[in-house]
């Protein structure tokens, strides 16, 4: 298991653009298990490279629709097309107990490339969707909190809590 430090909101790396990824090296293939394994820990959604210190273009992404967590890797990810509206709560593992209500395409299809180099498409909806734009969004060094429409108060926190 390689948990790593998930960097958390003041850290000014989180602020960087992240550069694209040229080589797929064994210390990619390092970066990513790393990364799955902290993503896992941590019960969460999304991973960037850049919230555990690594200003690359990857990214992890889980589909939580059914009983068991799916992973998906991006690498040099780029949305080409998005669809419809989403509203709702988001948060970052580097911004730790804070939401916002943000709006996000109901739809994106990403074009990125998997560890090994080879190119994919990943047709994404709802969280999946989501969690792709807030992922991407990382790797250009924007958080969520700078593009929520609002924040959720503590008592609206403590109520999606309960509905979980
Ligand atoms: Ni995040």
């Amino acid at each position: 298991m390689g948990i790593r430090k998930i960097i958390k909101k003041g850290d000014l790396s989180l602020k960087k653009t992240s550069r694209p990824v040229t080589e797929y090296n064994a210390r990619l293939q390092i970066l990513l298990n790393d990364m799955l394994d902290t993503l896992a820990e941590a019960n969460g959604v999304g991973l960037a490279a850049p919230q555990v210190g690594v200003l690359r273009r990857a990214v992890i992404v889980a589909d939580v629709s059914g009983e068991e967590p799916i992973y998906y890797e991006l690498i040099n990810p780029e949305i080409v097309s998005q669809e419809g509206e989403q509203i709702g709560p988001e948060g970052c593992l580097s911004l730790p107990n804070i939401w916002g209500i943000v709006t996000r395409p109901e739809k994106v299809k990403v074009k990125a490339f998997d560890r090994s180099g080879n190119p994919f498409e990943l047709e994404a909806e709802g969280l999946l969707a989501r969690a792709c734009c807030h992922e991407i969004d990382h790797l250009n060094g924007v958080l969520f909190d700078s593009v929520a429409d609002r924040f959720l108060s503590d008592e609206e926190i403590e109520q999606m809590g309960e509905d979980e």
